[in-house]
């Protein structure tokens, strides 16, 4: 399973991909409009940090498929590399995603709500479609539901889009995601470090400090190995 940061915090992204397994970025108007930065510049700056070959999901705002189209060249003539032009779902969306595709961009359909949504954004030839687990829990549906069954649909007529869980407030969700298959999922920086917490990990790494000094006090490995040269 892929795993995505959902930010466009520069010191955040830095933090991730220097200490975790990350894929990639995923940014949405909401998440760029927090850091209140000159666009251009952000984006530049985020793909400067992950690299050409990690990928970047970046929203367009155009509500035309020609505005979304133009956005979209705009965006991969100035960033290039691993890129997604994110689309969310509409008949406009649509219509621009099978010209992205034609043009050769990749897609991911976003702002998806149901298994339906993600079939037909997967038939128009999106490449990743995400669904929201945690919105979908708060209107009391059941988001892992939905990606699970997403994924089914997408095994059972062998659509090759693949699925970017979005949307996440705790590790159970996350954990229930996996268990459903999808292909990716996108999380905050706060996330990860949660992801890879535990306090009993916590209590045993003590142990492990406090038998060793037991034995041979503040002695490392590496002078221990020193002394044998
Ligand atoms: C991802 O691309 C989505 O835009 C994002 O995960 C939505 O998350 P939120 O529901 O926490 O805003």
């Amino acid at each position: 399973m892929m795993y995505i940061i959902d930010t466009a915090n520069l010191d955040s992204i830095r933090h991730c991909v220097e200490y975790y397994p990350v894929d990639g970025v995923t940014t949405n108007p909401t998440i760029i409009s927090r850091e209140n930065a000159d666009f251009p510049k952000l984006i530049k700056d985020i793909r400067s940090i992950i690299g050409a070959d990690r990928q970047f999901h970046i929203q367009v705002t155009g509500s035309t498929s020609r505005d979304i189209i133009r956005e979209a060249l705009a965006i991969r003539d100035f960033i290039g590399g691993n890129l997604y032009i994110k689309v969310p779902i509409s008949a406009e969306g649509l219509r621009a995603t099978v010209e992205l595709k034609k043009l050769g961009l990749k897609v991911t359909e976003t702002a998806i709500f149901t298994q339906q949504q993600a079939l037909i954004a997967a038939k128009a030839g999106a490449d990743f479609v995400a669904p929201y687990v945690n919105r979908l829990d708060n209107i009391v549906s059941d988001g892992v539901n939905v990606v699970g069954e997403i994924v089914q649909l997408f095994k059972e007529y062998n659509l090759p889009s693949k699925v970017l869980a979005a949307s996440f407030k705790t590790v159970e969700q996350i954990h229930k995601i996996a268990m459903a298959g999808s292909h990716a999922i996108t999380i905050s920086p706060e996330l990860f470090d949660t992801l890879t917490y535990h306090p009993m990990t916590l209590y045993a790494i003590d142990d492990f400090v406090a038998d060793w000094e037991s034995v041979y006090g503040k002695k490392t490995i590496l002078e221990m190995f020193e002394e044998h040269k």
